[in-house]
């Protein structure tokens, strides 16, 4: 039987990497798949695959910071499934900024996006959720949130506030039958990490216990985990899966 036969899933960010690999795993799974991204185009291709491999999805245009287009893609994505059962707080952004140089716009684009964009998100399926008395929220936070990182101040705490936002949601939701957790993934070779150079990508993976970094399909099998029935005892957890960075 698959996982997450039945449920209807909405991913942020999923037009690409991370937020790509957890909607194919889940439609792989026999979840309805709601592929909402920025990038319009890209999120229909995205849905094209998912049902060329004979799964169900829906692309949706969603700037996740911005309340009005998060509205307008949740009432689409209500108009085509009734709800959501899963969402995945996914979408990110990320640019190296010395903190002396980071301007409130860049500070507050990527708070936007990373942080404000799940409250908006979250916000749109909790009361069906909480209706139903089932549902899972997933977070996808960083393992830099633990760890800190040079010129990421704005990231690393857009991150960090994604975990606590976690944990105080799964307090407020666990009895209605919804679990919140994050997963704090390490560096995983996508659109994200591309721009790092080979000789620091080589120097960075050296020095991580598994000695490499992590695929996209190393992510997805702890997001599958967490949103299906046999994740009903994670409440507020953060799932580190780094290749062992951070233990
Ligand atoms: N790749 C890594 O090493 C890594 C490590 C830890 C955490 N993460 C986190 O994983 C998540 C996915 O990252 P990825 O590596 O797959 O990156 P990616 O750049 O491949 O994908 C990010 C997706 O988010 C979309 N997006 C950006 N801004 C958006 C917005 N305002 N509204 C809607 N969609 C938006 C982009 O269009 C893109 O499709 C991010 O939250 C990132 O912070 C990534």
């Amino acid at each position: 039987m698959p996982k997450l036969q039945g449920r209807r899933a909405a991913i942020t960010g999923a037009a690409s990497g991370i937020g790509r690999g957890i909607a194919m795993a889940f439609a792989a799974e026999g979840a309805r798949v709601a592929v909402l991204d920025r990038d319009g185009v890209a999120a229909e291709r995205v849905a094209a695959e998912i049902i060329a491999a004979g799964g169900e999805a829906i692309a949706l245009s969603c700037d996740v910071a911005d309340e009005a287009s998060v509205e307008a893609a949740f009432a689409e994505l209500r108009a085509a499934f009734g709800a959501a059962d899963i969402l995945v707080n996914n979408a990110g952004v990320l640019r190296d900024v010395p903190f002396e140089d980071m301007t409130i716009a860049e500070w507050d684009r990527v708070m936007g996006v990373n942080l404000r964009g799940a409250f908006l998100c979250t916000r749109q399926v909790v009361p069906a959720m909480k209706a139903q008395g089932w549902g899972r929220i997933l977070n996808t936070a960083s393992q830099l949130a633990h760890k800190g990182a040079a010129e990421l101040t704005h990231y690393v705490a857009s991150k960090a506030g994604l975990i606590g936002f976690t944990r105080a949601l799964a307090h407020e939701l666990a009895r209605d039958g919804i679990t919140v957790n994050a997963i704090a993934p390490g560096i995983i070779e996508t659109a994200m990490s591309a721009n790092v150079p080979p000789e620091v990508k080589a120097r960075v993976a050296e020095k991580l216990p598994i000695g490499r970094f992590g695929r996209v399909d190393e992510i997805t099998g702890a997001a599958v985990l967490l949103a299906s029935d046999e994740g009903s005892y994670f409440v507020g957890a953060t799932v580190d899966v780094n290749g062992g960075d951070v233990m």
